[in-house]
């Protein structure tokens, strides 16, 4: 073949950048911009996506590599996700509540010697919040117990921790409740005074700060999720970050079907003695990548997923300005309406990346949460109500082992009487005060 003559892998990949650049004219063809201001009745999500071309560039770029399993953008997106916490790793998988599984499973890993978490342990955590923050410590046969949550700030009430205390306490698994940072401090410091790992639940607070330090930078172990209702997205994902060695590898081995071996995909021989191994009872010099030292699973995600969140990633300061500017301008319309309603309140210290804006009817009102929601609903405005209002009384987690330290009875009053609108940044200024005007319209007519 001559110079002159383009390879094909040339022409591919001047191909290539015609398809990329048709994809970014697509997608602006396709989702302009809404510059045109909130009418009445337009609908008002509580969450979505926000995106622009960039991250329909990236998710097509990663499908022409056809890579397809976990590969350049995944290990691009943990070495800036972990710097962005200022961690020394980030491992990502396919869910928020992968991540959870994978952080509590860790704890159960042998390499943790006498730290290792066994079946009958205890971990505290509270019931007002997402079932998989619960679910992986009954999965991993272990038992939870339950303390109050604050009401303005809907998280947990440290007061109670010494009374959840026993001889078999391990470990507090903690969400920072629609971004609102629970008492790091405070928890920090029992779990060093108790030994037991923390985990930071940290899927509905990227970017939210207490004491100028963020969220899910602290634990032992923090998890993110980057489901389209989460801060930043790749439809579905979710990641583990810590900072300790042995954490990540243990992490890595139960996300990636408990193997013992830690090369990429596609890699081989990383340890430099693939054959150079004897573990268990093989034989001397069993293939590395197929020996198993947890009962792991597979949970990784496709680089596709990771090539939109590193769209998503560059654009979470953004996002988090926006979310705040959004509460600050719900919470000024709404607060004229404190006698009816318990508004939300950052945690002393905190400067939260709100998830939502949640409220809380007062006992005394003359109205109930239903007619408010359904006045909002039926204005267009979506509600929520906070994920399992109280986990206890889900019919999944009725029947489980667990302790409870007291009656939770702000835990019900979550699960009766409290409902979340929306701030995602897809919420711009004349919706918020169309959110405003609807609240202000149900009080008028009491
Ligand atoms: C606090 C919390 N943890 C975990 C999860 C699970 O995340 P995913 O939906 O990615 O599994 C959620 C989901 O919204 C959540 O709110």
């Amino acid at each position: 073949m001559s110079d002159t003559t383009p390879t094909s892998k040339q022409e591919a990949q001047t191909l290539k950048k015609e398809i990329l650049s048709l994809v970014a004219k697509y997608q602006k063809l396709n989702w302009p911009e809404e510059e045109k201001s909130h009418q009445p009745g337009d609908f008002v999500p509580y969450a979505g996506r926000v995106f622009d071309e960039e991250e329909l560039v990236n998710l097509v770029d990663a499908s022409l590599d056809f890579w397809l399993t976990t590969g350049r953008f995944a290990r691009q997106f943990e070495t800036e996700f972990a710097a962005y916490l200022s961690r020394r790793y980030a491992l990502l998988c396919n869910s928020g509540s992968s991540a959870n599984l994978l952080a509590v499973s860790a704890l159960t890993s042998y390499r943790l010697k006498d730290r290792q978490l066994k079946p009958g342990d205890e971990v505290i955590t509270v019931a007002a919040g997402f079932p998989t923050t619960v679910a992986p410590i009954v999965q991993n046969r272990l038992v939870p117990v339950f303390i109050d949550v604050d009401l303005p700030t809907l998280n947990a009430d440290t007061v109670y921790l010494e009374e959840a205390l026993s001889n078999k306490t391990r470990a507090i698994i903690l969400a920072h409740t629609l971004g609102n940072p629970f008492d790091l401090d405070a928890v920090l410091a029992f779990a060093e005074k108790h030994n037991l790992f923390v985990i930071e639940d940290n899927c509905d607070a990227l970017g939210s700060l207490y004491k100028g330090q963020l969220t899910g930078s602290r634990g032992d172990l923090s998890t993110s999720s980057f489901y389209p209702a989460h801060h930043i997205t790749m439809g579905e994902g979710g990641c583990v970050t810590t900072s300790d060695p042995k954490l990540k590898v243990i992490v890595e081995s139960f996300r990636d079907w408990g193997r013992d071996c830690y090369c990429d995909p596609g890699k081989d021989n990383t340890c430099g003695k693939r054959f150079g191994w004897q573990l268990g009872q093989l034989p001397e010099g069993y293939d590395h990548k197929y020996i198993y030292s947890h009962l792991g699973y597979n949970l990784k995600l496709t680089d596709m997923q990771a090539a939109i969140g590193l769209a998503q990633l560059k654009k979470l300061a953004d996002f988090s300005a926006r979310r705040r500017a959004n509460f600050k301008q719900l919470y000024e319309g709404l607060s004229q309406f404190a006698e009816f309603l318990v508004l939300p309140q950052a945690t002393t210290g905190s400067d939260p990346s709100w998830f939502g804006f949640p409220l809380t009817i007062k006992d005394d009102a003359p109205f109930k949460r239903r007619a408010l929601i359904e006045h909002l609903e039926g204005n267009n405005i979506a509600t929520r109500h906070i994920f399992g209002g109280n986990i206890l009384r889900q019919p999944a987690f009725i029947d489980v082992e667990k302790r409870a330290v007291g009656k939770l009875e702000n835990t019900d009053r979550v699960m009766n009487n409290a409902f979340v609108v929306g701030v995602y940044p897809g919420i711009k200024e004349k919706t918020a005060d169309y959110m405003v005007e609807t609240f202000k319209d149900f009080f008028k007519k009491l």
